[in-house]
């Protein structure tokens, strides 16, 4: 089954906690649903509180928390969904499998510098994790690797979300994916 006689896809955004991975994605759906597109947001906040609850922070449990998302993701868009993952996914490596086991892939490096989004620090997150009340803090105490080709950078210091929704309905267009 296809979306309207689509093909499904999977838009892994990727970033720092606070870039605005998630903003921007609702923002998407909402545009997406307006269309009568079929389409599902997966988002590392609410997966993590619902589904994976059992993972931590460590790479292993940043990985295994990916991995699943990532598959529900590739069934998802195996039926025609437009798929908008928002999962900090830290590792490079852990990504690229993604990228190799789903069909219809694009990451989306959604990029604000650590200062803006410690600024933002929309959750207080940013403030714990400095002075040491939570550990293993992505930018803080724990890695994040960028990707090195990402299909689309949204650099959302920089440009206002009505930019960064259109230039990934653009992309989709593009792709006749919607
Ligand atoms: S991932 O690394 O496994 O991809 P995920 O996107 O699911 O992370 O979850 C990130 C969210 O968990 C952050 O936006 C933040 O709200 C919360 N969080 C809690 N502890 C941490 C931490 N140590 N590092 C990053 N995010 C954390």
């Amino acid at each position: 089954m296809e979306n309207n006689g689509k093909k499904g896809i999977v838009l892994w955004f990727t970033g720092l906690s606070g870039a605005g991975k998630t903003t921007v994605a609702d923002e998407i759906f909402n545009r997406l649903q307006e269309l009568n597109l079929r389409c599902e947001r997966l988002d590392g906040d609410v997966i993590r509180s619902n589904l994976n609850e059992d993972l931590d922070f460590s790479k292993e449990g940043r990985d295994r928390n990916v991995r699943i998302a990532g598959f529900v993701a590739k069934m998802l868009a195996e039926h025609g969904v437009v798929v908008l993952s928002s999962f900090i996914s830290p590792y490079k490596e852990q990504r690229d499998k993604l990228r190799e086991k789903i069909d219809c892939f694009a990451e989306v490096f959604v990029n604000a510098p650590l200062e803006v989004c410690e600024q933002r620090d929309v959750k207080g997150l940013y403030k714990k994790a400095r002075s040491g009340e939570i550990k293993n803090f992505t930018g803080i105490d724990d890695p994040y690797e960028a990707p090195d080709n990402p299909e689309i950078v949204l650099n959302t210091h920089e440009e206002e979300i009505e930019e960064s929704v259109n230039r990934i309905v653009s992309y989709l267009k593009s792709k006749e994916l919607i």
